[in-house]
């Protein structure tokens, strides 16, 4: 008999068979959505005996396709696993379950006096849970690091349904290899994650935020470096091109800081801490090398309001884009010294395959989002040349220290670019990982791993 969670309705399998990736779908045969860890260890080891393939989910926001079941089986939703156990305001660690969404996390922290720092876009509707999946990143990466910076401990299940904990309730560990972190950006693929210790900080009282605007994109990005030169660590820098203000405001309909949409490129920077006048210094130093380095116009966010209206443009960016058609993303990530030349080759890629792009991101951390736009595009061009022009792409990424994806992970839709970045021994070694904690390969299948 199926356990009492699993739907097999069709309109639940179409609600989760997709994500926020381009606009593939793949129709699960079941989803399940336990309400309890207990009923979640029954869901796996009822489909392990069956071999079910699983496909844990969060808030289904990824843009790898991680959670697509590309071999049907069944979603199995954390989404109802969604307490906050344990908020510990002497230690600074939270205790939660794997379905909490990232902004409730946040908020209940501030409430407290805590900070919890991941801070990706999508944070109104991603779970912890799918961020640990992931490693997500967000805007404030370069201050404070990405999720796995904050993941003490894990509690969840092997793909048969036998329990796994990894860490402890301490900041520091030594003790044997350190399966949290291996957990942390596997993508599902290893264990199913059902709990998290997560580490906190003191919230920091003060934000000011500031906006420079470049007359041109490329020299935008090479301003970042010789702001960071200066001493200051700002916990947000993040670059929109002068495309990517025109669909955010198209989609927001509405303009949310007039003259933003007249530069080439803009840099959103933001310092935090507990003294207003010290953010006050470091905003003019990073004004000033802002112009010393082509910077012809900057703002003060001067109300909440105005921070807020900032954010909310650099945040709908992602679903801007996504709401305007088709279109691929790719999450390159590369020393932050070359940006500028990443920028100017994607650039000169488009001219070369006829294609547009859309190009944003967190440009502290070297972190770009790419969006490769198909608008007129052929179905071969789609289809053929314009992975050909992302291979190049990412041939020139990692040629210079950098890596497939900075926080999106590699899913569905990237595994095919895996063997540029490992050599064939390497693959083999993540795939023996995955053999050991997964033999019969039920759980997240086809993702990460070009096929064999
Ligand atoms: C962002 C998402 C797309 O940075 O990662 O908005
Ligand atoms: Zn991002």
């Amino acid at each position: 008999m199926l356990p009492t969670c699993v739907d097999t309705t069709l309109e639940t399998r179409e609600r989760y068979s997709h994500d926020w990736t381009e606009d593939l779908r793949f129709l699960p045969d079941a989803v399940a959505i336990p309400q309890s860890e207990k009923e979640l260890q029954s869901v796996l080891s009822h489909a392990y005996s069956r071999d079910i393939p699983i496909v844990p989910a969060g808030g289904r926001t990824g843009l790898s396709g991680g959670m697509l079941p590309v071999k049907s089986g069944w979603v199995v939703s954390l989404e109802k696993l969604n307490r906050i156990l344990h908020l510990d305001t002497d230690n600074l660690i939270a205790v939660v379950e794997a379905g909490v969404i990232t902004q409730h996390l946040q908020e209940a922290a501030e409430a407290v006096g805590l900070f919890y720092p991941p801070d990706p876009s999508s944070r109104g509707s991603c779970t912890i849970g799918g961020n640990i999946a992931h490693n997500a990143g967000g805007v404030r990466a370069v201050k404070y690091g990405t999720t796995r910076n904050y993941v003490l401990g894990l509690s969840g299940f092997l793909p048969d349904g036998r329990p796994l904990r990894t860490g402890s309730y301490t900041l520091k560990n030594s003790t044997g290899y350190n399966l949290t972190q291996l957990l942390v950006g596997s993508e599902g693929t290893l264990a199913v994650i059902s709990q998290a210790v997560l580490r906190l900080l003191p919230r920091p009282l003060y934000v000011h935020t500031l906006l420079l605007g470049f007359p041109d994109a490329v020299s935008a990005v090479a301003a970042v470096s010789a702001i960071l030169r200066k001493g200051i660590l700002p916990a947000a820098v993040e670059f929109m091109e002068r495309e990517a203000v025109l669909f955010g405001e198209a989609y927001l309909g509405e303009v949310l800081y007039p003259g933003a949409r007249d530069f080439g490129g803009l840099l959103l920077i933001e310092v935090d801490g507990n003294f207003p006048e010290a953010l006050e210094a470091e905003c003019a130093i990073i004004e000033e090398t802002g112009w010393a380095h082509g910077a012809t116009r900057s703002w003060y966010a001067q109300t909440a309001g105005e921070r807020e209206r900032l954010w909310r443009l650099r945040r709908c960016l992602g679903i801007a884009v996504k709401s305007s058609g088709p279109y691929k993303e790719e999450d390159t990530v590369v020393p932050r010294t070359v940006l500028p030349e990443l920028l100017a080759y994607v650039k000169q890629l488009g001219e070369e395959y006829g294609f547009r792009s859309v190009c944003y991101g967190h440009v502290g951390d070297g972190n770009l989002h790419i969006n490769i736009l198909r608008e007129g595009l052929s179905e071969r061009s789609w289809r053929e040349e314009v992975p050909a022009a992302v291979e190049k792409l990412f041939r020139f990424v990692i040629a210079r220290g950098g890596a497939l994806s900075g926080e999106h992970g590699i899913g569905w839709v990237q595994r095919r670019y895996m063997p540029l970045q490992f050599q064939p021994h390497e693959l083999e070694l993540m795939r023996a990982l995955k053999r050991t904690f997964d033999p019969k390969g039920l759980l997240n299948p086809q993702k990460i791993f070009p096929d064999a």
